[in-house]
């Protein structure tokens, strides 16, 4: 049960005259979004640009994730821009704050701290510095003694943030608001929240990895397909603007069990290397474990690969994971994490310079991964000279080979692993030649 008091009743209807008039869609005029550049790239990808004058901006994310980390930097180079930039810390000292943006190299003589948990005062600092941004970390932690209840309570959070955004609008200010989720997406605030803002960002990351993903799940003034990619360091998160070069940093080509696939998140192809091993087990009941890669999915795929491909899996363990604490759950990943499953099983690894990417169906038939091209064209750029594809895939780029397969058994043939795969007469014989590494 949530308390929500009602807090006024007076609404007056305005005259007809006072009313601004519809106006027919073809005479609206356009005005193009002015939008500000934070310097830090990745942001501005996801953004598409900037933070818009007059718009608010929530970003979410569960405590620790970097949250004040990144608003810190960004609040930095804009004030180092020249904007004056206004930062409230409701949560954390001055003196906390101040130690943080030390370390980050954040210390600008146009950024303004204030230590602050009551909203009247927030907007008194505005009054008094005319800042260009403001951002409030967090929003659960101001509060409105006029509204009566609790600090952090829906009531508070809502309403603070209406007032928010009715201020940002009317100053031409761009206010940017934290707001703490926890792994259940909990925390009435935050979900409140979203239908009040212009911009949701969702900023996450695996606790035992140092990349962190941004994205928009919400942006009134642009795409919400890009994702935007930071490494946590010691001196604050660092942009990745090549995802595919760390995350095949540390790989090791030739070894069974691992296989490249062109993943997209939104619009951004990367290149993930998916990883599986197949052990004996001595337990009555096998066990599967998926990292980074979906649970279901794999299930589904070692049942394809039973009885599309006659790979005997029953008695081993499974487990599967995808390299550098990234998350591949898209089905275009199938085709690779099988290859990886089949690799393993066989102890055959696959072509070092092979990508693979399809969605397999139920009955073993290869289909096309959505945007292809734009995988295809990250694999051709990353040196892949071969990619693994079904035929209705289209033609790669220069420089990268199609392998074109019907079914997963035609695919592991083609990628070298056909002595696991007894020919079967259900099975079509391939038309296409079967991998050979050129040179
Ligand atoms: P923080 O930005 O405080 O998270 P949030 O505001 O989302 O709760 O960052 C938390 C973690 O980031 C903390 O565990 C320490 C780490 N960190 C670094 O690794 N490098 C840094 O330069 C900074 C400032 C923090
Ligand atoms: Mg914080």
């Amino acid at each position: 049960m949530v308390e929500s008091p009602v807090l006024s009743l007076a609404r007056s209807i305005p005259a007809a005259l006072d009313i601004d008039r519809a106006t027919p869609i073809c005479d609206v005029e356009l005005e193009s979004v002015r939008s500000m550049p934070t310097g830090i790239s990745e942001l501005d990808r996801v953004l598409g640009g900037g933070f818009v004058p007059g718009s608010v901006t929530l970003i979410g994310g569960e405590p620790g994730v970097g949250k004040s980390t990144l608003l810190t930097q960004v609040a930095a180079s804009m004030a180092f821009a020249g904007l004056d930039v206004v930062y409230v810390s409701a949560e954390e000292s001055r003196q906390q704050v101040r130690l943080r943006a030390g370390r980050l190299g954040a210390l600008a003589p146009r950024l303004w701290l204030a230590s602050e948990t009551e909203l009247g005062h927030v907007l008194a600092h505005v009054d008094r510095v005319l800042p260009g941004l403001v951002v409030l970390d967090s929003i659960q932690t101001v509060h409105d003694p006029a509204l009566g209840s609790a600090p952090g309570s829906t009531v508070q959070v809502r309403e603070c943030a209406h007032r928010l955004v009715r201020e940002a609008k009317q100053r031409d200010l761009a206010v940017v608001l934290v707001g703490h989720v926890t792994k259940e997406g909990g925390l009435a605030g935050p979900r409140a929240l979203e239908h009040v803002v212009d911009t949701v960002l969702c900023f996450d990351g695996d606790r035992h990895h140092a990349l962190r993903l941004l994205r928009a799940e919400k942006h009134r003034f642009g795409s919400t397909a890009d994702l935007g990619l930071f490494e946590m360091t010691e001196t604050g998160l660092q942009p990745v603007p090549d995802a595919s070069a760390l995350f095949l940093a540390d790989r090791r080509p030739c070894v069974p069990g691992s296989a490249v696939v062109p993943t997209l998140d939104g619009h951004r192809p990367m290149l993930v290397e998916l990883q599986a091993l197949v052990a004996t087990t001595n337990l009555p009941l096998a066990r599967r474990s998926a990292q980074g890669v979906d649970g279901g999915r794999l299930a589904f795929l070692l049942a394809v690969l039973e009885r599309r491909a006659r790979l005997s899996l029953t008695g081993s363990d499974v487990f599967a994971l995808a390299v550098g604490g990234v998350r591949v759950v898209e089905p275009g990943a199938d085709l690779a994490l099988a290859l990886a499953v089949a690799s393993s099983l066989s102890d055959t690894p696959l072509p070092s310079d092979l990508v693979a990417c399809a969605e397999i169906g139920l009955g073993g038939e290869l289909r096309q991964a959505g945007q292809t091209a734009r995988r295809l064209a990250e694999a051709a750029r990353l040196g892949f000279t071969c990619a693994l594809l079904p035929h209705s895939a289209p033609d790669p780029p220069l420089g990268l080979r199609a392998l074109r397969a019907a079914t997963i058994a035609d695919a592991l043939r083609l990628a070298g692993l056909a002595p696991l795969v007894a020919s079967s007469r259900d099975e079509p014989q391939t038309t296409t030649g079967r991998y050979s590494a050129a040179g």
